[in-house]
């Protein structure tokens, strides 16, 4: 296992952070799935208990967010913790305090988790690195890792598909930008998906080397033939080096998923979207609103699954 995946976990091999669906596992990830799942179904029969009550959690988004941010808050306080939403423009960070000085002065708050979201890789470990107690939750760091996305998309494909074991899922767009892309081919790889296909123009593909698990392909349509989930992502350009060279209408005409070309794919195939979605470039309206789009089911989800990975860190203790 590598250093950044290993660091995750304690000395007993528990978990203590979680920074990556890498090295996780298949048993620990059924079992958070189980677990989000199950307090689906005791949040919407009325039975929650409080179990973090007296625990405090902490914002910390260097990047914006809508669905990250606003569903850990809603799961924190849906196991009754106190949340902290650190506000970074405001904060003493504009004065040259380093991250880890900010993240010790939180923590002598009694912060019990910090929620972290950076634009470079590496952050949430650097977090966990000097973390004295707090658990790290790595809530999106550059392009290497988006745990809880990963989990919520995983636990919406279940939902449907009952077993991820031989489905065939197609990735497309922005791949080589995209943290959503590499925790969602970790954990469906883990969960031993069929074919895991990467689409997109070649300036926006992974390095091959990168994905030997996977199939690149760059033609749309092929990707789409026989597949079970269909999974677009946004063209992330506040990650790209220069401008893609492509017109969003010539973007769109090759690689926007339109009713057309979803039939390529099976009949039941489901259709998601990390969000936020580029309409018009990545997805046309017909699609994104249709009856195959599990998108706001993803987004339901994410609460859940963000429930399940604070108890698992934060309750069991
Ligand atoms: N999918 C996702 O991470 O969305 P936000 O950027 O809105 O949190």
């Amino acid at each position: 296992m590598n250093p950044t995946d290993a660091a995750q976990f304690d000395s007993n091999g528990r978990l203590r952070h979680l920074l990556t669906l890498n090295g996780l596992g298949r048993a620990r990830i059924v079992a958070m799935l189980d677990r989000a799942a199950a307090l689906r179904e005791t949040w919407r029969d009325g039975a929650l208990q409080p179990i973090l009550a007296g625990r405090t959690v902490m914002n910390l988004f260097f990047e914006d967010s809508t669905r990250t941010r606003t569903s850990f808050e809603l799961a924190a306080r849906r196991l009754g913790a106190a949340v902290v939403n650190f506000d970074i423009a405001r904060s003493s960070t504009s004065k040259g305090e380093t991250l880890e000085d900010t993240l010790l002065t939180l923590e002598a708050m009694e912060a019990d988790a910090f929620i972290v979201r950076h634009k470079n890789n590496g952050t949430p470990a650097r977090c966990a690195a000097h973390a004295r107690r707090a658990a790290i939750i790595n809530a999106g760091d550059g392009n290497h890792a988006h745990p809880t996305q990963g989990l919520l998309d995983l636990l919406t494909i279940r939902d449907h598909k009952k077993d991820i074991e031989g489905l065939n899922v197609t990735i497309c767009g922005d791949v080589r930008h995209s943290r959503v892309a590499r925790s969602d081919i970790a954990g469906l790889a883990a969960l031993g998906a069929g074919e895991i296909r990467i689409c997109g123009p070649a300036p926006l593909l992974p390095e091959r080397a990168e994905f030997p698990r996977c199939r690149i392909v760059e033609d749309f349509d092929t990707a789409l033939a026989n597949c079970d989930v269909v999974i677009m992502l946004r063209l992330q350009k506040e990650r790209m080096e220069s401008a893609l060279g492509l017109a969003e209408a010539d973007y769109f005409a090759a690689y926007g998923l339109t009713p057309e070309r979803l039939a390529r794919a099976r009949k039941d195939a489901l259709v998601m979207h990390p969000g936020p979605m580029n309409r018009g470039v990545e997805i046309a309206d017909a699609v994104a609103d249709g009856s195959q789009s599990v998108i706001l089911e993803q987004v339901a989800n994410g609460i859940f699954v963000r429930m399940a990975v604070l108890a698992e860190l934060l309750g069991d203790r």
